[in-house]
């Protein structure tokens, strides 16, 4: 199998969707997910310092063992990411993050033990195993524990952590589908495991825990209730002095202008724009009536839906080269809060 080749995941894959099921009850992986030669592959490739694109359960990862400083370089140079962004080391479990951090608070033992294996990242003080390749020299180190079943497969064949950014071109939407990945990266990774679409489809959220008093980085899947509710105290949301590009406007962007507007304003906006010459693309449940011209991509409307397509949606609509993309938030209850907040980034973003 050569360099940048891609498994598709339907041959070597069980049905992925009762992996909502798994991840929402809290059990771990199913077992044998993924074909024992082609987890070999992957173990092989790590362990020479090689570049493999990995699904998770929110983005693909652009995968590197960790400890290897020479791999982890590669990362950067693949997504052209400025080396001073810090990356998140993917481990196991809570016991896999022995040595990469020097202290596991009681705040962070509470949320792996409520919210690991899943979409939760903790910022932890940083212990001897986490270089500042990793950390962009801060004193601090992210680490997940993520819920797919492939990823802990090779997680588990692996034995170390797997650093592993979302697997775009830097300052591009996080790719959620092998595709995305191969778009963005091409050559630049030596392999990439499909296992079709992610099935959250944004971010984990990420919570400081790494001084007196635990911090909301990113808003995610896990809302800042369930995690309040968990800790037993209020997040303080506020911007922290810990650099997170990934807080970055633009990074939620796609390369077409994006402006929010309420459902019953959508198609009066999009003919003012359509009348000025723009090329408009929707994004909404379902639309009534469309102006002529005006393209409609059609998304969930539960907001868990609406999360897994919008990447997906945001990468089609560049690809046909609209310009102005107008988007009707969904309501903030389950995923929503941690959709409206990648949406106002994007809006807010000048390209
Ligand atoms: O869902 C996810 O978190 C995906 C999957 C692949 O796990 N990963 C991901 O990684 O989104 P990335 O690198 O695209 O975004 C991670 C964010 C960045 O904004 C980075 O700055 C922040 O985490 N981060 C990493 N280490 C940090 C640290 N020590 N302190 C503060 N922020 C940190
Ligand atoms: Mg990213």
């Amino acid at each position: 199998m050569g360099r940048g080749e891609t498994i598709q995941g339907a041959l070597y894959f069980r049905d992925l969707r009762p992996l909502s099921r798994i991840f929402s009850t809290g059990h771990t992986a199913q077992p044998e997910m993924l074909d024992p030669t082609l987890i070999a592959k992957v173990v092989d490739l790590l362990r020479s310092g090689g570049l493999v694109a990995l699904p998770t359960e929110t983005v693909y990862g652009l995968g590197a063992d960790a400890e290897n400083e020479l791999a982890v370089r590669r990362i950067f140079a693949a997504k052209g990411r400025p080396s001073s962004h810090p990356l998140i080391v993917h481990v196991l479990d809570a016991a896999s993050a022995l040595g990469w951090t020097r202290a596991f608070p009681e705040t962070a033992r509470r949320l792996a033990a409520a919210f690991w294996p899943g979409p939760l990242t903790l910022v932890l003080p940083r212990g001897g195993r986490a270089a500042d390749a990793i950390t962009g020299g801060q004193q601090t180190v992210a680490l997940r524990a993520p819920a797919h079943p492939v990823m802990r497969q090779v997680l588990t064949a692996f034995g170390g952590g797997i650093a592993a950014p979302s697997a775009n071109r830097f300052g591009r939407v996080s790719p959620t589908r092998a595709e995305h990945v191969r778009a963005d990266l091409g050559e630049a990774v030596d392999f990439i495991v499909d296992a079709g679409p992610c099935p959250i489809g944004i971010e984990s959220t990420i919570v400081d825990v790494s001084g007196d008093h635990p911090g909301l980085l990113r808003p995610g899947a896990i809302s800042p209730e369930e995690i309040e509710k968990v800790l037993e105290q209020p997040l303080r949301t506020a911007p922290s002095d810990v650099r997170a590009p990934g807080l970055m406007r633009s990074h939620y962007a796609p390369s077409a202008a994006v402006e929010l507007v309420a459902a019953e304003e959508i198609v009066g906006r999009a003919e003012e724009l359509q009348s000025t010459g723009h090329k408009v693309a929707l994004i909404a449940p379902s639309l009534s009536r469309l102006p002529p011209g005006a393209r409609a991509f059609p998304i969930a409307a539960d907001t868990a839906g609406f999360a897994r397509d919008l990447y997906a949606t945001f990468r089609e609509i560049d690809r046909q080269g609209f310009d102005i993309i107008l988007v009707v938030p969904p309501p903030s209850s389950g995923l929503g809060w941690a959709i409206r907040d990648r949406l106002a980034r994007a809006a807010s973003s000048r390209r």
